[in-house]
C-alpha cells in the first residue's frame, strides 16, 4: 500500500511489461467483464496482449449504464481489436432488483447476477479464468482484513462463495492515478474518462432501482455531464474527478404551471479527488448549477421538481450515495 499522490514512484511501462510476461504463463482461456471504464478496459487490454484470442471480453448491458454508453463501448472494443461479445441483460437485472432497497443488498444482487452471466458466457466460450479490473481501494474499502467494510465494492462483495472461475486481477495493487497512467501508456482513449461504479446507475437511484427510476437518473446524469463538460470547455471551471446525479426517493411539493406538483428530488454531486480515498466537493459556478437544475426539471416535468447540490466532502460522506 502507498500514500496517495506517489505516482512519480510508479513506472507504467515496467508494470505493463511485467504483467504481460506473467500473464503469458496463464493456460487456457479467460473472460473479462468489460464495462468500458478505465479499470476493466486496462485489465482487458493487458490480458488481451498476453492471451490474444484466448481472451473474450463480455460487455453486459445491465440496464444501469449511462446514456449512449453501450454504443461507445462496442466501438471502443472493436477499435482496440479485443475479441468481444455484447449481451443485453436489462430485463434480467431489473427483475432481480425488484423490491430491493438496501444499498449493500443491491450491490450484492448485482454482483451475483454479473458473475452468473459471466459464468454462463464463460462456459459457452470454454474459459476457466475470470479477469477483473479490481483496484486497491476496492478491496481496502471492502474490509479485506485491513479496514471495516464501508461498502461492498462490486468487484469484491458480489462474488459468490464458490467461484467456478479462477480470478485474474492484474490491477489489484494499483490506485486510480496509477491505472490512468497505465491507460495512457497503452494509448487508450479511456484514459481521461471519469470513473463509474461497477453497479452503475443502480446505486445512484436511492432505494429500489426500477426501470422507470433508472431512466430518470440516466437522463439527469447525462444533463449533469453535458453541462459540466460545457463549462469546463469554456474555461469556467476545472474538470471535477467525478460528476453525476442521484435520484432520491423523497417527494416534495412544487408548482407546475399554476398547479400543485409532487415530484422527486435529484441531487447533483461533483467532487475533486486524487485517488477516491478522500474527496472535496467541487465549487461549481452558480449559473452552471442553475442551468443543470432548469434542464433537469424541464426535461422531467411532473416527475422531478427539485434539484439540490451536495456539499459534503469524503470523509465524512463517500463519493457515491450508496
Ligand atoms: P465511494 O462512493 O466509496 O467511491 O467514495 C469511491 C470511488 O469508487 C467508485 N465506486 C465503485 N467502483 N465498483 C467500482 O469499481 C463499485 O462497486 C464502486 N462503488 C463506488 C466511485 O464511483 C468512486 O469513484
Amino acid at each position: 500500500m502507498r500514500n496517495s499522490g506517489s505516482e512519480s514512484m510508479f513506472e507504467p511501462r515496467e508494470f505493463i511489461e511485467q504483467q504481460i510476461h506473467e500473464l503469458s504463463g496463464v493456460e487456457g482461456k479467460a473472460v473479462v467483464g468489460c464495462s468500458g471504464g478505465v479499470d476493466s478496459t486496462v485489465a482487458a487490454v493487458l490480458v488481451g496482449k498476453a492471451m490474444g484470442p484466448r481472451l473474450l471480453a463480455i460487455y453486459v448491458d445491465t440496464g444501469y449504464m449511462r446514456k449512449g454508453e453501450s454504443e461507445q463501448i462496442e466501438n471502443l472494443l472493436t477499435e482496440m481489436g479485443i475479441n468481444h461479445r455484447m449481451v443485453d441483460c436489462g430485463d434480467e437485472f431489473y427483475r432481480a432488483m425488484e423490491g430491493i432497497q438496501e444499498p449493500e443488498e443491491k450491490r450484492k444482487v448485482i454482483g451475483n447476477k454479473f458473475i452468473e452471466i459471466f459464468e454462463r458466457e464463460a462456459e459457452e466460450f470454454g474459459a476457466d479464468h475470470l479477469v477483473q479490473g479490481t483496484i486497491a481501494p476496492d478491496w481496502i474499502e471492502s474490509g479485506d482484513g485491513v479496514r471495516d467494510t464501508i461498502k461492498s465494492h462490486h468487484n469484491v462483495g458480489g462474488l459468490p462463495d464458490v467461484m467456478k472461475l479462477e480470478l485474474i486481477e492484474p490491477l489489484r495493487d494499483l490506485y486510480k492515478d496509477e491505472v490512468r497512467s497505465v491507460a495512457r501508456e497503452l494509448g487508450l482513449p479511456t484514459s481521461e474518462r471519469q470513473p463509474f461504479p461497477g453497479p452503475g446507475l443502480a446505486i445512484r437511484v436511492i432505494g429500489e432501482a426500477s426501470r422507470e427510476r433508472t431512466e430518470m437518473v440516466r437522463e439527469a446524469c447525462a444533463i449533469v455531464e453535458e453541462e459540466i463538460d460545457r463549462a469546463v470547455d469554456r474555461g469556467k471551471m476545472e474538470r471535477p474527478w467525478q460528476y453525476f446525479a442521484v435520484l432520491l426517493p423523497v417527494r416534495t411539493v412544487g408548482v407546475q404551471g399554476d398547479k400543485r406538483a409532487y415530484g422527486y428530488t435529484v441531487a447533483v454531486r461533483a467532487v475533486g479527488s486524487l485517488d477516491a480515498m478522500s474527496a472535496r466537493f467541487s465549487e461549481i459556478p452558480l449559473d452552471v448549477l442553475e442551468t443543470i437544475s432548469t434542464r433537469i426539471t424541464n426535461t422531467m416535468k411532473n416527475k422531478v421538481n427539485r434539484v439540490v447540490y451536495d456539499i459534503t466532502d469524503k470523509p465524512p460522506g463517500t463519493i457515491e450515495w450508496e
